[in-house]
Formats: structure tokens, C-alpha cells, sequence
């Protein structure tokens, strides 16, 4: 079901939620930046992030993603937007990299994260940070105490790691970070750019497939479990979020 799955993913324009203004609020808060930062983008996916980044700094980017089809699209928006000479894109696998230390100024991930774990990619990414250089990424959070249990078992189900702001907090500090700043995304974040298209080629796939001939495929259980995850945000949006969590390196 992996190709139904990137069929889709790779038809939206960003891979998970965020928002152009986001990405500008998280990095007006690096007071401290060099002037021609080197940036590494993990999880870039189709890198609106990364454009962003682009436009916002005069430095160098190494955007990181696992799927060459994202790259790929990243790289031809690039060139559309005219920042292509400051990226370099890097087809690796997040959990097994092996950089420089301190070769970075700044790490950036966005809604990214959670593939190796908060509080390990905080841990394994710090090496990489020159000292004072900034982590900046997001993480689906809780933002609200006692959430029902019908949204329990589907995180339990999704990301059983979810934890609240506080604890992503501790973690911040207990790992040899200071905060600078965090703050939940706006709820079109999830909507504008990922949920609505989201939504419009989920029923598209449902057009192309046809279900009355195999009821029970695994494309079906994709689509549904796609539809529950949206449905989740409709219904309970203000339990959960995505949080910009910007640090820096004490070392
Ligand atoms: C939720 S998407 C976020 C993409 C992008 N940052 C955005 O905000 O639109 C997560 C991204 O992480 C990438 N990814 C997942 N596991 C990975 C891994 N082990 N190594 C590198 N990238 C990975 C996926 O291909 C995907 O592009």
C-alpha cells in the first residue's frame, strides 16, 4: 500500500502541517544567527519549509529527506523561486547520519521529528550544532489536559509518544538546550496546505479505485485510516497541535 501512499503524499504541497508564517516567526526568533548560516533541513520532505528558509537567509541549506520523489519536487520549486544555488538536497536516511560535529549553525525540522523520537533527535542532533547554533522543529504536542478517549486510543494507536508541552520542555533543557521560544501553529496550518488537499485526494483515490469489486483492501484501510486521522483534527483540534519548539545550544 506503500505506492497508494506516496501517490498521494506526493500530489500535496507540503507532507504535514506548517504554514509559510510559522517558519518566519520560528526563525525571527534566532537573534543570534551568522550572516551566512549553514542549515541543515532534516525531513524536509517537498521543502516549502525549505524555500522559505531560502528566502529568508543569505547562508547554504542540506535538505534531507528519504524519499527521492520529494527531492525531486523540492528541487524544481526551487529553481521556479530562484534559490536553487543555496540548497543542496540529500537523498539519507535520518536515523543513521553521520555529520561533522558542529558543522551546522542551525538544524531545522518540521513535523519531522517524531520519525526518530523528541527527546533522540534533540540528544543525536546537538553534536552537529556549533555551540549557541539553534534547533528549531516542530512535534505534535497536547495542548490541553484530559483529552476523551476515543482521541487516546487513536494517538495511542499513531504516535503513543505524544506527550504534553511541558514534558517536550524538560526534555529541551534535560538534552543541553535553552529555549528561545515555542508556540502552537494556527489550526490553517493544518488545514491550507495539508488536510484540505489531503482530503481532495483521498476522494480522488476513491474515484480511481474500485471498492465495490474488493471492499476489503488494504488501499480501503489506507483511505479510511487517512479520513479517521483528518476527522480526528475536525472534531478535536483543540486537544492537539503541532508546536514550533525553537532552542539553542548551551555548549
Ligand atoms: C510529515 S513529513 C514533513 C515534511 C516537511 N518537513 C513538511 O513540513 O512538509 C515527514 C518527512 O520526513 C521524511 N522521513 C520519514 N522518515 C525519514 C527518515 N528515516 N529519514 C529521512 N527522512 C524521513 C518523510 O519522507 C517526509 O518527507
Amino acid at each position: 500500500m506503500e505506492t497508494l501512499f506516496f501517490d498521494i503524499f506526493e500530489r500535496l504541497p507540503r507532507q504535514g502541517p506548517g504554514d509559510p508564517s510559522s517558519t518566519r516567526r520560528a526563525f525571527q526568533a534566532l537573534a543570534s544567527l551568522p550572516p551566512n548560516p549553514h542549515i541543515l533541513d532534516i525531513g524536509c520532505g517537498a521543502g516549502l519549509q525549505t524555500l522559505e528558509l531560502a528566502k529568508l537567509t543569505n547562508g547554504t541549506i542540506t535538505a534531507l529527506d528519504n524519499h527521492p520523489p520529494f527531492l525531486n519536487k523540492l528541487l524544481e520549486r526551487a529553481v521556479q523561486a530562484g534559490v536553487s544555488e543555496s540548497i543542496t538536497c540529500m537523498c539519507d536516511d535520518m536515523l543513521s547520519l553521520d555529520f561533522e560535529d558542529e558543522l551546522f549553525d542551525l538544524i531545522w525540522s518540521e513535523g519531522a521529528i517524531y520519525n526518530i523520537g523528541f527527546a533522540k533527535g534533540l540528544a543525536d542532533w546537538k553534536k552537529w550544532l556549533q555551540p549557541g547554533g539553534y534547533l528549531a522543529v516542530t512535534e505534535v504536542s497536547w495542548i490541553k489536559e484530559n483529552p476523551p478517549q476515543e482521541l487516546l486510543n487513536f494517538w495511542q494507536r499513531e504516535y503513543p509518544a505524544i506527550t504534553g508541552i511541558e514534558t517536550n520542555l524538560k526534555t529541551i533543557t534535560s538534552t543541553g538546550y535553552k529555549l528561545i521560544e515555542h508556540f502552537i501553529l494556527p489550526e490553517y496550518a493544518w488545514w491550507d496546505q495539508f488536510y484540505n488537499p489531503l482530503a481532495q485526494q483521498i476522494q480522488q483515490a476513491r474515484q480511481k479505485y474500485d471498492f465495490n469489486a474488493e471492499p476489503n483492501t488494504e488501499a480501503g484501510e489506507l483511505l479510511t485510516n487517512l479520513e479517521i486521522e483528518i476527522d480526528m483534527y475536525h472534531k478535536f483540534s483543540n486537544y492537539y497541535g503541532y508546536v514550533f519548539f525553537i532552542m539553542q545550544n548551551t555548549a
